[in-house]
Order: C-alpha cells, then structure tokens, then sequence
C-alpha cells in the first residue's frame, strides 16, 4: 500500500486525476471502477478538464459503479446511476456512453438478481483495471458496512444509521429520506480489480484512515481488506492523515518508489 498525504482536497484530486489518466491511458482493458459520495467530486472535475484538453477521454471505456441505493426514483439526482451521468458521461464530460456505464439497478423487483447481474457484468467485461474508492467514516467502502464478511459478491445490505447521517446531507439533511437498503460490490469484487485508489479527505475520516492504513484486519473495519491487495494507492489531505503515525516512511515510499 502506497500512502501519499497532500496539503488539501484539491491536491488529491489532482493527484489522483493524474494516477487515473495514466493508468486508463496506458490499460488494455479500458474498465473504470467509479465510486460516488463527495469525495471524488474533485477527481472527476479534472477528469472532465483534461477531456476538453483532450488528454484523456473515457469513450471506449466501460465505467462500473460500486453502490446504488433500494428504490431510489429513476429521475432523482442521487440515484447514482444520475449522479455519475452528472459527472462523467457525455462529451461535454469525459465522452463516456451511458452504455457503457454500469451501475446495480437499485429499482429491479429482485434486487438479489439484479447485485448478481452487476457482478457477472464486471467479470463478463473482463474485471476492473483500475477501481476509484472513498471511504465512510466507519471504514466501509462501496456500501460495505462494519461486519460484512471480507470476501463478499455484490449482495444487498442495509446502511448503517451512521451512514444515513452522514449521506442526509444529500437528501435535504432528513435522514428519514435517505434510502434504508443498497446494493453493493461486495469486499471479494473490489479485491479482484487490477489496481485500486482509494482517496479521503477531511477529518471525519481521519478514523477510519488510520484503521485502513495501520490497523489490523477485520470487516469491523472493512477498508482493511485493502491491506491484502498488492496494488493500492491511498490518497489523503493533511486533516484525514493527522493520525497516522509513519508519515516519514510514507513519504520516503511515495517519492522514492
Ligand atoms: C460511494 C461509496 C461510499 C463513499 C463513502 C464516502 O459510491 O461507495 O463508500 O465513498 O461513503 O463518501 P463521501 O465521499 O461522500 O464522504
């Protein structure tokens, strides 16, 4: 695990714009792994920037997504599948097809069918080169919550009352609003991408970084699973990296490898 810290929000963002240009850039198998949450917001910005520059373009890419919410409206902006057309698709964004974005269908009538589907696509397409990630103040990633078992599929789960606070901002801060149920990449369907990035900032999530980064691992704290893949980047601002206690040797590894 390689662990960059940077000053603010928007130096990881322009950080990991760079990992993600030159990772899909350089891929053979143009698959994107797309998280959504706020944390990315700055990543996608530059993304769409160096698509009008015309150094990067997602228009023979497939992008999938990690989560979607239960019964969530097809037309209201925080379904993800909305949010990420918001973000990513079009060619006034990053040229990605609507086609080509696959996210689980939170509103199938068999939403155990429908996680299965989401899996099967990934693998069908050939796995995820590169997977983009946030992390929850508990440590989830995707909408995988304290106690699911590391080597989960996509399944169904149901977000923690920590999670709906801390997504009520999204839903007019009522959590009342915010959907109760969720489909997830499960821990195992993460773990198979080829390379994953996992991006937090602000100190709500100082925590939870400092579990994934120097913790032990347990699906109490499910980011820790990523401490068994051999090819992750972290990316942390200043207030999310404050309890980490080897910054030297992170930054001697960051600019020496
Ligand atoms: C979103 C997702 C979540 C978020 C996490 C952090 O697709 O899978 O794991 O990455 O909840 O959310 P933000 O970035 O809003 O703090």
């Amino acid at each position: 695990m390689k662990v960059g810290i940077f000053s603010d929000a928007h130096k990881v963002g322009a950080e990991a714009a760079r990992i993600v240009i030159e990772a899909m850039n350089g891929a053979t198998i143009r698959n994107l792994g797309v998280a959504t949450g706020s944390t990315p917001l700055n990543l996608y910005a530059e993304l769409r920037k160096a698509h009008e520059e015309g150094t990067f373009s997602l228009a023979d890419a497939r992008a999938f997504a990690l989560d979607e919410y239960v019964n969530v409206p097809e037309d209201h902006p925080e379904r993800y599948r909305n949010v990420l057309r918001t973000e990513l698709v079009g060619d006034d964004k990053t040229g990605l097809k609507d086609e080509n974005l696959f996210t689980p269908d939170g509103n199938d009538s068999d939403s155990l069918v429908a996680a299965d589907r989401h899996d099967a696509a990934i693998r069908d397409n050939g796995g995820v080169e590169l997977q983009i990630l946030g992390i929850g103040s508990n440590g989830h990633i995707g909408f995988n919550e304290p106690g699911t078992a590391l080597t989960s599929r996509t399944h169904v789960d149901v977000l923690t009352r920590q999670t709906r606070e801390d997504n009520a901002r999204f839903f007019d801060d009522d959590i009342s609003k915010v959907p109760t149920h969720c489909i997830t990449q499960g821990l195992g369907t993460i773990m198979d991408a080829r390379s994953i990035l996992l991006i937090a900032t602000g100190s709500a999530k100082k925590e939870a970084v400092k579990e994934l980064v120097e913790g032990a691992v347990s699906s109490f704290w499910p980011a820790t699973i990523l401490q068994m893949h051999p090819n992750v980047t972290v990316l942390v601002d200043k207030a999310a990296a404050e309890l980490l206690t080897r910054t030297d040797f992170y930054k001697d590894r960051w600019e020496t490898l």
